[in-house]
Formats: C-alpha cells, sequence, structure tokens
C-alpha cells in the first residue's frame, strides 16, 4: 500500500485515485498520523500532498520527523517538497509572486521517476513557496525557468520531490512520474483490483455480522445498491433492503430497481408503498426547505416503523463513500473501521442504535461502479445518474400535486429517452426537467394554449461541488423541445437552463 499525508491540498484525492489507477493499494491519512500507526500499516512508499499553507507560517501542517528515518521511499509533492526541504535542513524562500499555470520543465539528473521522458516538457504549477537551498545528500534534478529548484531528490534515501503537480491532468508525463515512484522507487506490486477489493470485503464483513440480521435504505442509486448487493453476497438473506416509495419517483423507478436487484440478484427488499403520506403531508406546500424537511422526517419515520418489524437486526447497511469519509475527517483505518457505531448518517436517529456496516468506505464512485459490474449489477442501474432523496418534489416549483408530478414525469421521460439515444447520458453528471410554477401563452394547432413550462437542466461535474451548463446540441434540444410539446399534455414551453454552479446549484430547490 502507499499512503498519502493530506497536508490540505485539493489534489489529495486525485492523487490516491493515480495511485489505485495503477491497482496499487492507496489510503489518504491526516498529517497527525503516528509514525507508530505508519509503521503498523506497512506501506511500500509515502506521497506528502501539497497544501495552501507557506512552511513558515504559525499552525502550517507538519508530520512527525522520525517519518524519514522509516527507512521507506517518500515522494513530496509542492507543499509536501517544501515540508521535506525545511525538517531535513534546506531553506525555502517566502514568495513574492505565484506561478500559477503552464510551465516547462528542464530534466537535469537521470533519475528513475524521470525514466523514458524527453529532457524537457510541459507540466502544471501552483506555489508561492520555492526551494531555495538544498538538504544535504540531495541533488536538484528539474527546473523550470521560474524555479530554479524544481524536483530534487536523494538517490540513497529515495525521497524526491516535485515542486510540479503530477496528479492533474495538465502535467504531460505526470502519471508516469507516479507509476515509476510505484514500480521503480516503492516496488510495488500490482494487487488492487475490485476482484481482491470484493473477495476481501465479503469475508470482513461475514465475519463482523455473523449470523445478525441488517437493514439497508435502498435509494434506487448506484452506492445503496452496490453496497446491499456485497453485503447480501456476504450474508444472503439475513439482509434486509427497504425501499420507501415517496410518490416523488420518476417513472419505472420502482419497477427497474425490482428488475435489478430482485429479479436478477435476488436481494430480500421490501418496498413501502408510502405516497399517500408523503403527497398529502405536502398538500399546498411551496416553500423549498419545507418540503426538504417533510420529505427528510417522514422517510426516517416510514423507515424506522419497517426497520421495527425486523427483530433482532443489529446493523445498519450504508453506501457510504471514501470521498464522504475524507471530507468529515474522521480518522479510520485497517479492516475493523469497516464497521462503526451509529453516528447518524442520513439522519436516522440515534434511537435506532444499529451499528453502522459501510462496506465501500475505501472507494471512489468510479470504483464503485467497477465493483457493482463485479457483482453482476446490470449497466443501466450502476451508471444511473445521481438522483436526489426529495425526487420530484425539489423539481416542480410551487405546489406538489399527482397531476403536476404527471406532467413532470412525461417530460422527463422524454428528455432522457433522448439524452440516452444521443449516447450522452453516461457523460452528463445529471440531466432532468424542472417544472416551473408559471403558465404561459402559446398557439397550437390555430389554437391559443396557456399552459405549462418545463426547464430543461443539464450539467457537468466531477463531484457536483461546481458544474457547468451542458452544452448541449441546438438539434437535440430542438428535438426534446419538440417531443415534449407534442407528447406531453399541458406543457406549450421549454426552457434551458444556462447557469453554472456556482452561482446557481444544480437542482433548483
Ligand atoms: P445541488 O442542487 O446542491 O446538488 O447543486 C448537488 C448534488 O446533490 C444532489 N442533491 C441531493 N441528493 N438528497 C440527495 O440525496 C438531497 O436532498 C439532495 N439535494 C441535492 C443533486 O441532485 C446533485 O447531484
Amino acid at each position: 500500500m502507499i499512503i498519502v499525508i493530506d497536508f490540505g491540498s485539493q489534489f489529495n484525492q486525485l492523487i490516491a485515485r493515480r495511485v489505485r489507477e495503477n491497482n496499487v493499494y492507496c489510503q489518504i491519512e491526516p498529517s497527525n498520523i503516528s509514525v507508530d500507526k505508519i509503521r503498523d500499516l506497512n506501506p511500500l512508499g509515502i506521497i506528502l500532498s501539497g497544501g495552501p499553507s507557506s512552511i513558515y507560517e504559525d499552525n502550517s501542517p507538519s508530520i512527525d520527523k522520525s517519518l524519514f528515518d522509516l527507512g521507506i521511499p517518500i515522494l513530496g509533492i509542492c507543499y509536501g517538497m517544501h515540508y521535506m526541504v525545511h525538517t531535513l535542513g534546506g531553506k525555502i524562500k517566502k514568495a513574492t509572486k505565484r506561478e500559477y499555470g503552464f510551465a516547462n520543465l528542464t530534466i537535469k539528473d537521470p533519475n528513475p521517476l524521470f525514466k523514458d521522458m524527453d529532457s524537457g516538457f510541459q507540466c502544471w504549477m501552483s506555489h508561492g513557496d520555492s526551494a531555495i537551498q538544498l538538504p544535504p545528500n540531495f541533488v536538484v534534478t528539474a527546473s523550470t525557468d521560474n524555479t530554479p529548484i524544481a524536483a530534487i531528490a536523494n538517490h540513497d534515501k529515495k525521497f524526491y520531490g516535485l515542486q510540479l503537480h503530477p496528479e492533474v491532468e495538465h502535467s504531460i508525463n505526470g502519471s508516469l512520474m507516479i507509476r515509476h515512484f510505484l514500480f521503480d522507487v516503492c516496488n510495488c506490486q500490482k494487487n488492487w483490483s475490485m476482484k481482491s477489493f470484493c473477495d476481501g470485503a465479503i469475508s470482513q464483513i461475514k465475519a463482523a455480522v455473523g449470523d445478525k440480521k441488517v437493514i439497508m435504505g435502498l435509494s434506487g442509486g448506484v452506492d445503496s445498491s452496490v453496497a446491499a448487493t456485497l453485503i447480501h453476497k456476504a450474508i444472503g438473506k439475513n439482509l434486509f433492503c427497504i425501499f420507501v416509495d415517496n410518490g416523488l419517483l420518476r417513472n419505472n423507478e420502482k419497477e427497474n430497481l425490482e428488475k435489478s436487484l430482485t429479479s436478477n440478484l435476488d436481494l430480500n427488499i421490501r418496498f413501502i408503498d408510502a405516497q399517500d403520506k408523503f403527497l398529502t403531508a405536502l398538500k399546498q406546500v411551496t416553500d423549498p426547505e419545507k418540503k426538504r424537511k417533510i420529505i427528510g422526517n417522514l422517510f426516517i419515520e416510514v423507515f424506522e416503523a419497517e426497520a421495527n418489524k425486523i427483530e433482532g437486526a443489529e446493523f445498519l447497511g450504508q453506501g457510504t463513500l471514501y470521498p464522504d469519509i475524507i471530507e468529515s475527517k474522521s480518522a479510520f483505518g485497517g479492516p475493523t473501521s469497516i464497521i462503526k457505531s451509529h453516528h447518524n448518517v442520513g439522519g436516522l436517529p440515534e434511537k435506532m442504535k444499529l451499528k453502522l456496516i459501510e462496506p465501500l468506505q475505501l472507494l471512489f464512485k468510479d470504483e464503485v461502479r467497477k465493483l457493482g459490474a463485479e457483482l453482476g449489477i446490470n449497466e443501466d442501474l450502476i451508471w444511473r445518474q445521481p438522483f436526489p432523496g426529495p425526487g420530484l418534489a425539489i423539481r416542480i416549483m410551487g405546489e406538489i400535486t399527482p397531476s403536476r408530478l404527471d406532467i413532470l414525469r412525461a417530460a422527463d421521460t422524454i428528455l432522457l429517452e433522448e439524452i440516452r439515444e444521443a449516447g450522452l447520458y453516461r457523460k452528463l453528471w445529471q440531466s432532468f426537467a424542472v417544472l416551473l410554477p408559471i403558465k404561459s401563452v402559446g398557439v397550437m394547432g390555430d389554437k391559443r394554449t396557456f399552459a405549462n413550462c418545463i426547464a430543461i437542466r443539464a450539467v457537468t461535474s466531477n463531484d457536483a461541488m461546481t458544474a457547468d451548463w451542458a452544452k448541449l446540441p441546438h438539434d437535440l434540444l430542438g428535438k426534446i423541445s419538440n417531443r415534449i410539446i407534442n407528447e406531453a399534455e399541458n406543457i406549450n414551453r421549454v426552457v434551458f437552463d444556462i447557469t453554472s454552479k456556482p452561482p446557481g446549484t444544480i437542482e433548483w430547490e
């Protein structure tokens, strides 16, 4: 395994992804990790990440210096390199200006990291401070015009420093540098695969759960579906899944899930029809936050009532992913952490007193998809775009009524058919229809109409934190508009949302 020490870089997860892409397991650890714990984890290499701090600032992140005595190869990136230089006796100069963007790197010294590369190429820099004096036994291995010490090495100790960011796509040869660090410097083996993860996770779940029961809420999305399928592989009929139909789903949502997980994979799912409950509670509610609160509370109530019928359940399964764990900064590690005591994730109440089982907590989204394929889940479910918990309620501006739900469902179905037909479904983070709270005048077949307006929302994104409106081809937009107005009832106008996030959000409410 490789450990990435988190010095606060926005690219930490990307570094871990780059390592895992090479079938080498990689884990991100906080910088306050003890050297004893690192020794226990027994990594073949350590990557010190970048970070926004300057090495001379008060409270800049640091790690126990005996890290450098472990005899483990270390790669310091940006701040990680500054930290290595500073700690081992070199000097860092505080920036007068930042170097940000592309720079031409010239290789000065043969170096395992730069094996098989041209003597100069483009890389991506983002830094203020720079190294100005090397620690003893280090050499400069590459420079740029603005940064004479752009890469360093202590060949004996296998310590390497890069001022550039090898993890970002724009750094030519960046992935190759990481690969060389893994295989030529650290002697890693390619043994991290979804198959090995899957086998390991199944035996861990078996060992932790034994013959006890696990309850799990399914949303219809990829994370909970994959987590449930994995748990099911481990404990079979002792997994009890609950799917709450809140009446705010898209056409065929429930049926598709049923087909994928019940018919094909034999999961035990209880489908709870709570449509009336939700729609009654939402009557005449127009405020977005009120809608969300009502739906959230009611979900807990319905889920809990059903869960209470399953006697003797001790565990609650959840599809929590690695980014959620890193973001919540919870320190964790090792197989035992796959089970945690219940901490109110997803708003489920403390009083359920269930222990959490989160088998995807080491995975990124694309790895979850690979795992889903490994488990035999069908492609449609694996590649489903995210759908919010409050469902269509936050895509109907104003009051939610059965007839307004029907209008939106019809428009949304057409939109998704066309997006799929155009081969864009997987390229878009999300694409959906929104029903606006206004009517407008139109003319259809020589007759005046006064009907509803649909907005099309389509975005590209990597993580939903930021998003760009998708530049859908005009022909496609025309076809979608035409079909919605002709085929769905009561709609005479379609508009296209061209707002990015920020300042907009992806959902309209
Ligand atoms: P926004 O609208 O905040 O959405 O840009 C970001 C991402 O989160 C999804 N979303 C939700 N998902 N429960 C969920 O499970 C929710 O209440 C919720 N609200 C927004 C949204 O679809 C987008 O992918």
